[in-house]
């Protein structure tokens, strides 16, 4: 059980509000926690007083950071670690969950694991930027020195990622891979995982929006596509098992879709029917903009790095021009999921020549007026073995599961870290999946070209 601490909440959007005070509230029911506070900006505070009229219990104190130019890094953290330094010296220990706009973690990611304090960071870990501009070449050092910083400093820090605890993903279709090349010392030969993001952007929406924004360099790997880059690094991982000793690297080739692609790859009706149709766009608006990608599909190889013999071959789909529940040409105030997001996840996995898992898992709104976020996946899965050379297995066995949330996987991961018991989504766990993440972006530089990345060295 951890100490009794305090913990900060750094970033209080509607998610926060829906998903998690209900845990916070809990922990402090339990006694492993005193309360909570606060952090957020000042030009935000009328948003989160909002939130705050909504939220089941109060934070101690809500502190709104001043520094107008958030580009300003340093005058920011000197504002944090002085409100850092009150909590402290009035509660103790203190514990921060990590939950801005994806471009500002890392300096709360760097101020926790160097003042050994434990921390939960919401996915994608943290966007890799340099002088303010996306730049992947830092993400690989960049992890290592936090990772080595967390240890050194014995700070517990946790990724909140839908995977890791998944009641399908991991629950069942991680367990049931990893039980099954162990029984048959099989390995995972293919993999291929392909999301589709069922995301609706408006042209003019790409060059206006700051939350999920294309228009900075970078976009789906670093929005949700981290989620699917876990599952695969996690899966790739399992044959480790098989070869304790081999040292695996991983080859990518990639393609991409960009915003300015978007135009012919939406019906004509459908672009009129929200005012979007701009075939010039790409050269009039859109042009000059290093646009992040909205659609990525790649073809991966996992090699034994010294013979480079393949172990298994497959591919990664993180596409967002796919079916979503948007009718809306104006966003609504109030509401999460803007584009009118709905996923659906479908996985291939083979064990060689003995046994087969395909998992579909997705999302159908119901009418009932609550937003897509709330309501359940689907998941469907069906095996494939050979059962005469497998006496315990059948020819197919098919098995609709009992729908599920996502919310429970990331309530599950908050509710283990808040007791200092959370082990599967550690800091230490996600280096694999950010040299993943990094051999991806490097490969939407040279797309179309191998680009190869050292799964498991330093
Ligand atoms: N794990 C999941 O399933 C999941 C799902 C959705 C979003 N996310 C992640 O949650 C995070 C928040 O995403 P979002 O799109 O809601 O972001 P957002 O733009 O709504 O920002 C969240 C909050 O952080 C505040 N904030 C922004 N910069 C700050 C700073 N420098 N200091 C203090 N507060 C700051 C904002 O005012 C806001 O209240 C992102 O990291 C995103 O990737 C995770």
């Amino acid at each position: 059980m951890s100490k009794r601490c305090h913990l900060i909440v750094v970033g209080f959007d509607e998610i926060v509000l829906n998903k998690y005070l209900g845990l916070v509230d809990d922990a402090i029911k339990e006694g492993v926690i005193d309360g909570f506070s606060i952090v957020d900006l000042e030009k935000e505070r009328e948003e989160v007083e909002k939130h705050l009229a909504r939220a089941l219990i109060r934070p101690e104190k809500t502190y709104y950071l001043q520094t107008p130019d958030l580009l300003h890094e340093t005058e920011q953290m000197l504002e944090f670690d002085d409100i850092a330094q009150v909590i402290q010296s009035r509660h103790g220990e203190i514990k921060v969950y990590i939950a801005t706009e994806v471009s500002y973690h890392e300096r709360y990611l760097k101020y926790c694991v160097e003042h050994g304090i434990s921390c939960l960071v919401e996915k994608p870990v943290f966007l890799p930027q340099k002088d303010g501009k996306y730049c992947p070449e830092v993400m690989v050092e960049r992890m290592n020195y936090y990772v080595e910083q967390a240890e050194k400093n014995n700070c517990h820090v946790s990724v909140m990622t839908l995977g890791r605890c998944h009641e399908i993903y991991a629950d069942v279709v991680y367990q049931m891979i990893k039980e099954k090349m162990q029984k048959y010392e099989a390995p995972l030969t293919s993999f291929h995982i392909k999301h589709a993001g069922g995301v609706c952007n408006l042209h003019r929406e790409y060059l206006t929006r700051e939350d999920h924004p294309y228009r900075y360099g970078y976009g789906m790997l670093m929005h949700g596509g981290y989620h699917y880059v876990d599952l695969l690094a996690r899966f790739l991982l399992l044959n480790k098992m098989i070869y304790p000793k081999k040292q695996f690297e991983v080859a990518f080739a990639s393609y991409a879709a960009y915003p300015t692609d978007q135009n012919d790859r939406i019906p004509k009706p459908i672009s009129e029917r929200f005012d979007d149709n701009c075939p010039d766009w790409w050269k009039t608006e859109g042009k000059g903009i290093d646009w992040g990608e909205t659609d990525i599909t790649s073809t991966f190889a996992l090699r034994d790095k010294e013979t480079k013999r393949v172990i298994t071959l497959g591919t990664i789909a993180m596409e967002q021009t796919t079916p979503s529940v948007r009718t809306w040409t104006d966003f609504p105030d109030q509401l999460y999921n803007k584009n009118g997001r709905v996923s659906n996840l479908d996985m291939e996995i083979q064990l060689s020549t003995l046994f087969a898992a395909s998992v579909k898992c997705y999302k159908i709104p119901r009418d009932d007026g609550k937003f897509v976020e709330h309501v359940p996946v689907k998941p469907h899965i069906i095996t494939r073995a050979n059962p005469k050379l497998l006496p315990d297995e059948e020819y197919e066995v098919k098995k609709v599961y009992p729908e599920v949330y996502n919310s429970t996987s990331n309530k599950r991961i908050m509710t283990r870290w808040l007791r200092d018991e959370e082990t599967v989504s550690t800091l230490r766990e996600h280096m694999p999946v950010v040299k993943l993440m990094q051999g991806i972006a490097f490969s939407l530089e040279k797309q179309g070209e191998s680009v190869v990345v050292d799964l498991c060295g330093p």
